[in-house]
């Protein structure tokens, strides 16, 4: 266990996030300069199971800072989450003479390197990438950033259109189980209302709330609705309901989908991967595992990753407010 580390391994699972590709980059380039060989494993969890590995040096990384998805690929692996899956994969690792992993993914990723070190004791840091920004242990995750600006750049076209025709838009964003794109993009393109899945504000406030704003003479409505929003069962069913109640309601629905995971990651998003790409393999040859890196209040830190999948990132009761008294 205390033989020098002399080999890391990087991989990207779960939803790609725009910025993991500069968080690699962060990861191989911090290896090359403490002197550390760097495999890249391919498809998540599934290249680790098969054994999809690639040497990757400081030269390998160029000019990918810039571009958004991943170049080592993303998955889902459901056979990650079965012993015999995860031990194929400690077979591999010990094989390639790799004596640490980096993995840069959201709570999914992170409940399986938890796992893998309970079961094989092998040396796990983690780094949050996910365009949900749903990780307890940090400020941001990794590709947050970016997919706020995609959609406000959206919503404000579609606001274009929703005024000249004086109509009422729905607009679905991402979010499996939580509202922080909803709030942040609603608030910075104005939304009239803005539906959670952390504040269940129910039918009748979302009327009501569309009631007020036609007393008060607008014409047109943006209503930004999380796609884990439990008020209605999916975003069109909800725009069904205000349509019955309101027919005169011109009402349109758009589902921005996976258009907020692509991208070139933004500045901030391109910063927090590349701090948390040198973090993480500082952490590895400081000995440390089972933690994930972030940056809380501008600091590098870390966090257990039971804490990090298990505690919530609360939503800022503030930013509600700001919702409320900014949309009157
Ligand atoms: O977790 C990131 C995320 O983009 C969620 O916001 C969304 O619900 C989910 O991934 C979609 O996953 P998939 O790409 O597998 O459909």
């Amino acid at each position: 266990m205390n033989e020098p580390i002399k080999k890391i391994a990087v991989l990207t699972s779960g939803g790609d996030a725009p910025g993991m590709n500069a968080a690699i980059r962060a990861v191989v380039r911090a290896c090359t300069y403490y002197r550390v060989d760097c495999v890249g494993v391919y498809r998540g969890y599934q290249g680790l199971i098969e054994g999809d590995f690639e040497t990757l040096s400081a030269r390998h990384v160029s000019n990918i800072i810039n571009k958004g998805g991943t170049i080592l690929k993303s998955a889902r692996s459901e056979e990650f989450k079965t012993v015999e899956g995860r031990a194929k994969a400690y077979e591999n690792l010990k094989k390639a003479g790799i004596g640490a992993l980096v993995i840069i993914g959201g709570d999914g990723t992170f409940t399986g390197g938890l796992k893998f070190i309970e079961e094989f004791n092998f040396p796990v840091v983690g780094i949050p990438g996910t365009i949900d920004n749903d990780i307890y242990g940090t400020d941001n995750t990794i590709g947050y950033d970016t997919a706020l600006n995609t959609v406000v750049e959206v919503i404000d076209k579609i606001r274009d259109t929703a005024s000249s025709h004086n109509r009422l838009f729905f607009i679905e964003v991402m979010g499996r189980d939580a509202g922080f794109i909803a709030l942040n993009s609603g608030i910075g393109a104005g939304a009239e209302e803005i539906l959670i899945p952390e504040k269940n504000l129910g039918l009748d406030r979302l009327v009501e709330s569309l009631d007020k704003s036609r007393e008060k003479g607008k014409t047109s409505s943006i209503v930004v609705v999380s796609e884990g929003d439990k008020i209605g069962k999916n975003v069109f069913e909800l725009a069904d309901y205000i349509k019955e109640k309101y027919p005169f309601y011109d009402i349109r629905v758009s589902v921005l989908g996976h258009m907020q995971r692509g991208g070139s990651p933004s500045c901030y998003d391109r910063v927090l991967a590349s701090r948390l790409g040198v973090a993480a393999v500082e952490a590895i040859l400081d000995r440390t595992s089972g933690v994930m890196v972030g940056v809380t209040n501008n600091e590098v830190t870390s966090v257990g990753f039971n804490k990090a999948i298990k505690m919530n990132h609360d939503i800022n009761e503030e930013l509600l407010k700001v919702a409320e008294i900014t949309s009157v």
